[in-house]
């Protein structure tokens, strides 16, 4: 019980938090744009991308409500993200601060979770961005790859025992690659500058508008009935359960918080480049699943059978080799829209824009895992050894390497909506923890400096909490498994290390004032968040 006490008990001292930040004296440069532009260049990916499939098999048309619902949980988490990155502005992100708020358990129990958002969701973006890749190659030289290298098995429980059916795929082979291409990239520290990050987001938001542009005159109004022909929903279906798996679609806007060290008058600009970034990307959800139901229809393979089951595969199967390939089939939604309604060329163009830019968002992900490993294994609470610091290349190349070929394995063995509602799950659960933490902050020590205060909170932290509890809710019942499953794997890790080598457990409360700032930044603090 004592042991206990003592986890609870550990906390890190704010001010010990503060003293590592004051020393980075990161430069105020960005303003409202930049601010917003970097969120929505972390934003866009296989979310809206791909994704949108596996929305339309879940919740048909009705699946415009599910991109609102978490849109609007993404903007209400976001303030409290916002109100806890302005006041604590360090690395580590949700992991610092609840170590700050809730203790050491805890702040562990949400770094290992946040392992599920960043490296799962690179995954995901890995799996995604080769759907597009191999639909490109195809349609450029008619080239395919064997089935068994195009995608991973399809995995179904057998009680807690996962089984594998490899009939349609055994590992992605493009997946891999893509992932240790951008592993290899960070370790030997490529940046992306503000000016990359600029020109990528202009890709995909010309992409998305072309889509826009080409789809919505195709409209048909009788695509969109029946509206809901799952109702609203339950485990991984409906328009909830839609809402749970298209979160991943706004997940990355974080990088708007956590660049609030960097912000010029972050009181005003946070907010605005956080609700800016994440109200353009709603839009465009909208129009984008808008144009892509009213060309061609949602045009679900059967009622209540679930994007990714074993099912659900042999029902497209079946489809294709009919000659038909409906919207929820497809790896490539959108290009697949636009070619289904005679626009080859800007379906290819589309593809293209996937190919270039998907690639950022994986290194994005991939990034912000490395340095919350890294600042876990600065507070002793994993092995130090993987912080080492690469003598030439100057970033945490150990970590970087364990990391990629973490997210190779988990992309070519488990397919994209899979992985993204397993790092739903992750992401959720570290949402909570900052929306809880932000709350008891305010309750515990409401005179210190707030940069930015979220505004009404008493309505806003318990909306957020509510909100991601209901999302992790309506999960497809494996993808909510997962965490539990994850934590108590984290537990025994804690218990067997971090326990016994925690700093702050050893009463070593130290401040960074040489390496504040470490890992070197391989991307800037955010990546595109500096201009050079
Ligand atoms: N929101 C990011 C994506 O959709 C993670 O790829």
């Amino acid at each position: 019980m004592g042991a206990l006490f003592d986890m609870f008990g550990r906390v890190k001292p704010l001010d010990a938090i503060l003293a590592t930040a004051e020393k980075k004296s990161l430069h105020r440069s960005l303003g409202p744009v930049q601010l917003t532009l970097l969120g929505v260049g972390a934003i866009i990916g296989t979310g809206i991308f791909v994704l949108t499939s596996a929305a339309a098999q879940k919740a048909g048309p009705g699946m415009l409500w599910s991109f609102v619902i978490a849109g609007f949980v993404c903007a209400v988490a976001a303030l409290c993200y916002s109100e806890l990155a302005s006041m604590v502005p360090v690395s580590g992100s949700a992991y610092t601060y609840s170590y700050a708020v809730v203790g050491e358990l805890l702040a562990w129990m949400v770094g290992w979770a946040l392992i599920l958002e960043y490296a799962v969701a690179a995954s995901a973006v890995s799996v995604g961005w080769s759907g597009y890749f191999m639909g490109l190659v195809k349609s450029w030289t008619g080239f395919e790859l064997p089935v068994a290298l195009q995608a991973g098995p399809i995995w179904t429980l057998n009680g807690f025992l996962p089984v594998a059916d490899f009939s349609a795929g055994v590992i992605n082979l493009p997946a891999i690659v893509v992932a240790l291409l951008v592993t290899w990239l960070l370790m030997v520290g490529t940046k992306e500058s503000a000016r990359v990050n600029a020109v990528l987001v202009a890709i995909k938001v010309v992409a998305l508008t072309l889509f826009i542009a080409l789809s919505l005159p195709a409209f048909k109004g009788e695509h969109f009935a029946p509206f809901a022909p799952n109702g609203w929903g339950s485990s991984g279906m409906g328009i909830v359960g839609a809402a749970s798996s298209i979160f991943f679609a706004y997940v990355g806007f974080d990088a708007v918080s956590t660049a609030a060290e960097e912000t010029k008058n972050p009181q005003r600009n946070v907010p605005i480049g956080l609700i800016g970034s994440l109200a353009i990307c709603t839009v465009f959800y909208l129009l984008v699943a808008t144009g892509a139901i009213g060309a061609i229809g949602a045009q679900p393979t059967a009622p209540g059978v679930d994007a990714g089951s074993a099912e659900f595969t042999a029902q497209c199967a079946a489809l294709l080799a009919k000659g038909s390939e409906p919207l929820v089939c497809s790896k490539e939604a959108l290009a697949h829209v636009l070619r289904s309604i005679n626009y080859s060329w800007a379906g290819d163009l589309v593809g293209l824009a996937a190919n270039l830019a998907l690639p950022s968002v994986i290194l994005m992900m991939m990034f912000g895992q490395t340095r919350i490993f890294f600042v876990m294994a600065r507070d002793g609470l994993l092995p130090e050894k993987l912080a080492t610091v690469h003598p030439k290349w100057k970033t945490p190349y150990i970590v970087t390497m364990v990391t990629g070929v973490f997210v190779a394995i988990a992309a070519a063995l488990l397919p994209v909506g899979k992985l993204a509602d397993i790092s739903n799950s992750g992401t959720l659960f570290a949402f909570l923890m900052v929306a809880i933490a932000v709350m008891l902050l305010r309750l515990r020590d409401p005179h210190r400096a707030r940069p930015f205060r979220a505004p009404m909170l008493w309505v806003v932290g318990p909306v957020a909490a509510t909100g991601c509890i209901i999302l992790f809710w309506f999960l497809p019942y494996d993808a909510k498994m997962v965490l539990p499953i994850w934590g108590l794997i984290g537990l025994v890790f804690y218990a067997a290390y971090g326990y016994r080598k925690s700093h702050v457990g050893r009463g070593l409360v130290e401040v960074h004032e040489e390496d504040a700032d470490i890992p070197p930044q391989p991307v800037p603090p955010m990546p595109g968040a500096s201009l050079d």
